[in-house]
């Protein structure tokens, strides 16, 4: 495991907007009021969502809004990977899936991709529109390899294309998710082969099930 600490440069402070205040209150209402600190997670998720990070003076001011220590708000932004304690991209966070499957399948040509075009992995790109980093299994290995993107997952992928969905972000543009081999989510390429018979689903392949001694209803009795 990785040991993870918050960034050494942090801004000055940290404040909600309006609109992820009243998200936080949304989440904080669903706890009993002396358990409210249960919402570390979403909230520590609303201000990443805000700032693309999570910084030390938000982490304060999570703890304040929640009552909870400073060292408890640290602890959780710190274990989940998913909190990001840097500084990332303005234009796309790229998370290349390193794990077996993905590798075997290419993912070290696409960190190749990330690197001639962006930079070193996990840091902030020159122009700051990018960063990219490896990562464990993100549950997608049919459609290996892929990577998730800000928050979407972009799949079966090539480092032709990944050039390509790298440079479509930094024009603006918004690259479509998914599957990048021309198959749908992950069903085989060329389409299905097995569950064919229409029969299946339009419910005239099912019969009526007779259980013994079943009650008979008072109605039909
Ligand atoms: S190994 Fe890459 S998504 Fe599972």
């Amino acid at each position: 495991m990785s040991v993870r600490r918050l960034a050494k440069e942090q801004p000055e402070s940290f404040a909600f907007k309006p609109e992820t205040l009243e998200k936080a209150n949304w989440w904080i209402a669903k706890y009993p009021d002396n358990r409210r600190q249960s919402a570390v997670i979403p909230i520590l998720w609303l201000v990443q969502k805000q700032e693309g990070w999570v910084s030390e003076p938000a982490i304060s001011a999570i703890a304040k809004m929640l009552g909870m220590a400073q060292i408890r708000v640290y602890e959780v932004a710190t274990f989940y990977t998913m909190f990001m304690l840097e500084p990332v991209g303005s234009a796309a966070l790229i998370q290349v899936c390193g794990t077996t499957p993905c590798m075997l399948r290419g993912s070290d040509k696409l960190m190749e991709v990330c690197k001639s075009k962006i930079g070193a992995k996990d840091k902030l790109s020159a122009d700051g529109k990018f960063t990219w980093q490896e990562v464990e299994c993100l549950g997608a290995c049919t459609n290996a390899p892929m990577a998730q993107i800000n928050d979407y997952f972009y799949e079966d992928l090539t480092p032709e294309n990944l050039a390509q969905i790298i440079d479509d972000f930094a024009a603006g543009k918004s690259p479509k998710a998914g599957p990048y081999n021309g198959r749908h989510t992950s069903e085989p390429i060329g389409g299905a082969t097995s569950l064919l018979d229409p029969k299946l689903y339009d419910g005239s392949a099912s019969k009526p099930v007779k259980i013994p001694n079943a009650p008979v209803p008072e109605a039909n009795a």
